[in-house]
């Protein structure tokens, strides 16, 4: 059996896009559900935007290296838990994608990045801006527990001697 293997650039971009994912998911659904304080719900939403909107590129970077390299690799493989680990990324991929892009979409103003520039909103219909903001939200649920799983088969496969930190971390 081939080992999966990761370069460099695509452990730098794992790590940044994990770090800032799970930022974006559990202080989002933190304003969302759960903060009382209209300034804090104000502040997170403001500050996850600028950071969403800047991680975008960033994110359609990772998958432009990831799917080259992650193609040809299981393409070569006969091994059937690297073609399932391989639907399982595609599908954690997808989902990030639908959520980035509605959220940008869904912005029915100006999207202030840190308050240095703006982009401006795209999309005027407010038919259209409720159903991105609908998209946004199932795509953010898809993606939340697509995530749980991806969590708990890293622990699974570590618990059972396979080193798959290791290979993404060290
Ligand atoms: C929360 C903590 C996380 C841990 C501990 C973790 C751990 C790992 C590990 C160990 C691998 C390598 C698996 C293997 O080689 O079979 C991996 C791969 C992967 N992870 Fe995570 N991950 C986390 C969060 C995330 C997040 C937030 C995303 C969202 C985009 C993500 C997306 C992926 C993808 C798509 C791969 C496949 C490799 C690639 O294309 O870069 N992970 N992760
Ligand atoms: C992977 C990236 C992203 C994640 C994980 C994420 C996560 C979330 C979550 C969990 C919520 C709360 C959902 C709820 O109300 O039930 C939310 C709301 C929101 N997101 Fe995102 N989001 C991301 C990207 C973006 C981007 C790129 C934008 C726009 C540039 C954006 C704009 C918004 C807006 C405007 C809200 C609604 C805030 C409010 O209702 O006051 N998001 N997001």
């Amino acid at each position: 059996m081939r080992e999966t293997t990761y370069s460099s650039l695509q452990k730098w971009l794992h790590a940044v896009s994990m770090i800032i994912i799970v930022w974006l998911m559990m202080s989002g659904y933190y304003a969302a559900l759960i903060s009382q304080s209209p300034s804090l719900k104000e502040a997170i939403g403001a500050f996850n935007v600028s950071l969403g909107a800047v991680f975008t590129p960033v994110f359609f970077y990772r998958m432009y290296v990831s799917f080259g390299k992650g193609f040809s690799q299981v393409l070569r493989s006969k091994d059937a838990m690297q073609h399932m680990a391989f639907i399982a990324h595609s599908m954690i991929y997808l989902s990030t994608a639908v959520v980035l892009i509605s959220g940008v979409l869904m912005m029915g103003r100006d999207i202030s990045i840190f308050g240095i520039f703006s982009i401006p909103f795209l999309v005027t219909d407010v038919q259209f801006l409720s159903l991105f903001s609908v998209i946004h939200n199932v795509a953010c649920m898809c993606l939340g527990l697509l995530l749980l799983l991806h969590v708990a088969a890293v622990i699974k496969h570590q618990l059972c001697g396979h080193a798959v930190l290791k290979r993404m971390f060290a």
